[in-house]
């Protein structure tokens, strides 16, 4: 009895202590929260608090949306920003509960979480300056970076500190390099704990917004491609054809190994988490797996990202079947099935 106890737990950890980002794995998920766009204000359906997204084991990573101005810092996460209160002197709020549970997610459950800077509503353009564009970054990392000594930084997260940071400009943005490198810079200088930086261009290629930065000056470790809302999107996959016209991933995995400063960036295949959650584009069941198969063919795909978790909520049976339709090439979900069969095995 005692024996079949302690297997089973192992069975439960493992699975969970491996879930997180894997910049070798294909099969990651990344699920974007924060936004409530599904757009209930009450209910099961409504946007839940993070931790409650986190207890789940088929996600890895967790963009935060969003940090939605960056010069003067202000966040908007829809009816969670309700149980946050304003910081005063800035434009920020403080949020108990994303700093418990932020910590819960990564510690108990080894979820990658980072915070998304932009969103469709940013309009700052950017920076006027490169210089201008180094301090924002200082900035940023003083509020969501580790903690320091001074008490006069605001800080949403308190003592909480993200993972990295998400770019998701959907405008032109000015300088926006020299502020992508900046904060890579003081991640890695940071040597406590690995830190990624990621980005959500537009499927046509070149990304009109994200551009510059793609462009072998910031390096990436994942570049989540939306594929929806664009004529290179998913409803454009031709199945059975390997040349593939106006679907794009073979551009994306050339820019990864040819054009980005990290040749070894991961491409995910950015897909709408719902019918209408992200505009146009959302595919499932047998089209969506034979897109995933296809993806995969590519070295440097790296998994699913869907747009957002409340929509993925409210379609059920959707995040268990992208995960099973990336099941079996990684050694995460291999290392999970192998501790389940082990369990079966201990426990028949
Ligand atoms: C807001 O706080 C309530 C009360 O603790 C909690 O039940 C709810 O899940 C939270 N909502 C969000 C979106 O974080």
């Amino acid at each position: 009895m005692h024996l079949i106890t302690a297997l089973f737990s192992a069975a439960g950890l493992l699975p969970l202590a491996l879930a997180g980002a894997d910049v070798s794995a294909s099969s990651n998920i990344a699920v974007y929260w924060g936004q409530n766009s599904y757009d209930q204000s009450s209910g099961p359906l409504e946007q839940q608090r993070l931790s409650y997204y986190c207890a789940n084991s088929e996600l890895d990573i967790i963009p935060l949306a969003f940090l939605i101005t960056i010069s003067n810092p202000e966040l908007n996460f829809a009816n969670a920003g309700n149980n946050c209160t304003a910081i005063s002197g800035s434009n920020l709020f403080y949020c108990p509960q994303l700093e418990a549970d932020i910590a819960e997610c990564q510690s108990t459950y080894g979820k990658t979480i980072l915070l998304s800077i932009g969103g469709a509503t940013y309009s700052e353009g950017g920076f006027s300056s490169s210089s201008a564009a180094v301090t924002a970054a200082n900035n940023i990392w003083s509020i969501f970076g580790p903690a320091g000594s001074d008490s006069s930084i605001p800080r949403p997260f308190g003592t909480s500190v993200v993972d990295g940071f998400d770019f998701d400009f959907e405008s032109t943005v000015s300088n926006m390099p020299a502020f992508g490198n900046q904060l890579r810079s003081l991640m890695n200088a940071d040597t406590s704990k690995t830190y990624y930086l990621s980005a959500a261009p537009q499927c046509p290629y070149p990304d009109a917004a994200d551009g510059p930065m793609l462009d072998d000056s910031v390096s990436f470790d994942f570049v989540w491609v939306q594929f929806y809302n664009n004529y290179c999107g998913l409803q454009s996959y031709v199945e059975g054809s390997s040349t593939q016209n106006n679907f794009d991933f073979n551009t994306w995995d050339t820019w990864a190994k040819e054009t980005s400063a990290n040749k070894n960036v991961k491409v995910f295949l950015g897909i709408p988490a719902n019918q209408g959650a992200a505009g146009s584009g959302y595919e499932s069941g047998s089209t969506l797996a034979n897109i995933i198969t296809y993806s995969k063919t590519f070295s440097s795909f790296g998994g699913v990202m869907m747009w957002d978790m409340s929509q993925l909520w409210a379609n059920s049976g959707f995040l268990d079947a992208v995960s099973a339709d990336l099941g079996g090439s990684s050694s995460k979900r291999e290392a999970s099935k192998t501790t389940l069969r082990r369990a079966k095995r201990a426990t028949a």
